[in-house]
């Protein structure tokens, strides 16, 4: 099961502050993005002033990764955002780190970043042992998602690994009635407190089960998978 969904704000910042018109039923592209991270250098100037709970999330997930990869030589981040998790990840594992994004945001919180940033069209100079989307897959489509695995596979070194966390889809299926009422009742809630705050939405992406996952990964040719799952959170570990 997908379902599409639209948020009203972000890392804090919400997007009615933003000055820009949103679209609840179009997913923010390159041009939402690079309006977003402008803002967001206003509004924080250090990693330290991150809401902590996010901190806590993304430091959890590096080190969940960090458990399942054997010897990380180069690792590419696929759209690294403000690259607070590659940055923890670099401090764990001490490891070469590549990031891209749609907006080269990274430079304003972390400038020693630059050497290690790879301009979208420059990706195909280089190959990696292992490449990350962490938390990226949900702002693409089921096609636009296949295609983008199958070509970052190409860009693996032999016995090379793609790396693709998302938050599971919470789904009805399998629940008992009453906790199927109690999920529909708190997103409706959430909904309703968000509207009357008079919030505006901007369309952000698709949740995804665990199985359309993996029959967008099953696309990538010649490739063997395997699944991971802590709390809310789902690695798909796609050797080549
Ligand atoms: C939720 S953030 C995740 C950032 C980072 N990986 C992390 O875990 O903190 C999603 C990022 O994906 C980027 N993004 C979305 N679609 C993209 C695309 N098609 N190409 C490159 N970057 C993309 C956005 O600019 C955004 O920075």
């Amino acid at each position: 099961m997908v379902k599409f969904f639209s948020q009203a704000n972000w890392l804090g910042l919400n997007f009615r502050d933003l000055g820009i018109k949103t679209y609840r039923r179009q997913v923010a592209g390159a041009e939402f993005y690079g309006r977003f991270y402008e803002q967001l250098q206003s509004k924080y100037s250090s990693y330290d002033d991150f809401p902590l709970e996010w901190r806590l999330q993304k430091r959890d997930s590096a080190e969940f990764i960090l458990k399942l990869i054997n010897d990380p030589t180069s690792i590419l981040s696929y759209g690294c955002g403000v690259g607070f998790f590659e940055e923890t990840f670099v401090r764990l594992f001490g490891t070469n780190f590549y990031m891209t994004d749609y907006a080269n945001i990274v430079k304003h919180f972390n400038p020693n970043s630059q050497s290690h940033y790879v301009e979208n069209v420059h990706l195909l100079k280089k190959s990696y042992s292992h490449i990350i989307l962490n938390q990226v897959s949900y702002a693409l489509t089921d096609k636009q998602l296949a295609d983008l695995l199958s070509d970052l596979a190409k860009l693996l070194l032999p016995k090379g690994v793609l790396i693709i966390t998302f938050s599971e889809l919470e789904e009805f299926a399998g629940r008992k009635s009453l906790e199927r009422v109690n999920l529909a009742l708190r997103r409706l809630l959430h909904l309703l407190r968000q509207r009357l705050k008079g919030e505006k939405f901007q369309g952000w992406g698709w949740h995804r089960s665990i199985n359309d996952m993996i029959t967008i990964c099953r696309s990538v040719e010649h490739s063997e998978i395997r699944v991971y799952h802590e709390k809310h959170q789902v690695v798909i570990l796609l050797a080549t």
